[in-house]
């Protein structure tokens, strides 16, 4: 069938797999700190406000970095309050102390460490040694759980790394049980140059349970470089793994890591998961009305094959697209079915 019902795949569930996946939107973070041109800061708000009008309850919005290091996301204190309000989670990226400050500051209390597994990367990310950058984020865990927050670990480089190769499985282990010691609520594990293979997924996954990390604290970040990411979600989800970072439109990539390109595309994600029967929340008529809007704003298509498939026409032209889409679904179509 290549013309879907209403834009919906036809749902067949998979015996095993979770009833519900929590998808963890970084398309206005990971996406446009990529951009090679800054998005004005109202751009970037009305991107977060169409993100969560779509359904998404988390939606990482900016980044409290240094804004030499990542001068597209400089605007993050005018951004912050111009979507605070919204009905969903808004974590932030926090590499330190001052960035944590920053943060709490106008009182966004979740936020984001993020580790590398590697060396290199770290050296490149974040100026610091692996060690150095865990000693970095103590303070900032401790303090953010003082003031009742919560902290999602990142760790970068999981699967390989641009300028090492391969990364053993158990050094990925130790960086993972490290940021688990400094109080992480929850970890992302990186494919941050997109690399990873569903068995690689599966035996990382498997080490770390055996390790002491228990698969509800673990999610998933893929980025679709060699077009594995959904292959490597599938093998995420029938480990258990309920918890998928991904970016509208498959905005992305690493500032810091050649060879990184976009994320998963949550609309990639979001087709495969409601033909598998499992509930997002998310209304994929609308999210990809969103991401049709930012292409336009963006001047280039979206990579999302889903976004493709249900844009009428060219999706950098303003054609109304987005809007053709909403008429021919109507709003929030998929929940009647
Ligand atoms: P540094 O140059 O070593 O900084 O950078 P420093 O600690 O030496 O401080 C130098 C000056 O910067 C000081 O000012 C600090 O106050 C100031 P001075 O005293 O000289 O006037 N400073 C700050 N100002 C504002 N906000 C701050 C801040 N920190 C220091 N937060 C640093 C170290 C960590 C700051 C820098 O390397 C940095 O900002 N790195 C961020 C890089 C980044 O954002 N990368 C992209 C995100 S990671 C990613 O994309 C991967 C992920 O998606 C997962 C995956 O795919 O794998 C998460
Ligand atoms: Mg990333």
């Amino acid at each position: 069938m290549t013309t879907p019902l209403r834009g919906l795949p036809m749902a067949v569930p998979e015996a095993g797999l979770p009833a519900r996946v929590r998808i963890h939107e970084v398309g206005a973070r990971d996406g446009l700190q990529n951009e090679k041109t800054t998005v004005p800061t109202e751009v970037k708000a009305e991107f977060v406000r169409r993100l969560a009008d779509a359904g998404l309850t988390t939606i990482e919005a900016t980044s409290f970095v240094h804004p030499k290091w990542v001068p597209q996301l400089a605007d993050a204190e005018a951004l912050f309050p111009l979507v605070a309000d919204l009905p969903a989670d808004l974590p932030v990226l926090v590499p330190n102390e001052r960035g944590l400050d920053r943060a709490l500051a106008l009182g966004a209390t979740r936020v984001a460490v993020f580790a590398s597994a590697t060396e290199s990367f770290a050296r490149a990310n974040l100026n610091r040694t692996v060690d150095e950058s865990l000693a970095m984020f103590a303070p900032v865990v401790a303090r953010a759980k003082e003031a009742g927050g919560h902290v999602r670990g990142y760790l970068s480089m999981c699967f390989g790394d641009p300028w090492e190769g391969a990364v053993p499985v158990e050094q990925v282990v130790r960086v993972c049980r490290a940021l688990r010691d400094l109080g992480c609520d929850e970890l992302s594990l990186g494919d941050t140059i997109g690399v990873a293979t569903p068995g690689h997924v599966t035996a990382l996954l498997t080490a770390l349970n055996e390790a002491g990390l228990p698969t509800g604290t673990l999610g998933v970040h893929f980025h679709d470089t060699y077009g594995q990411a959904l292959a490597n979600t599938l093998a995420a989800l029938r480990h258990g793994v309920t918890t998928v970072d991904a970016s509208a439109g498959g905005l992305g990539g690493c500032p810091f890591a050649k060879s990184a390109t976009g994320n998963l595309a949550t609309e990639d994600l979001v087709w495969m998961l409601q033909g598998l029967g499992i509930d997002t929340g998310v209304d994929l008529g609308r999210l990809v009305a969103t991401s049709v809007w930012m292409a336009d704003r963006l001047g280039r298509p979206s990579p999302s094959r889903t976004v493709r498939a249900l844009s009428p026409a060219p999706s950098h032209e303003d054609t109304g697209a987005a809007r053709d889409i909403e008429d021919r679904q109507g709003p929030r179509a998929h929940k009647e079915q």
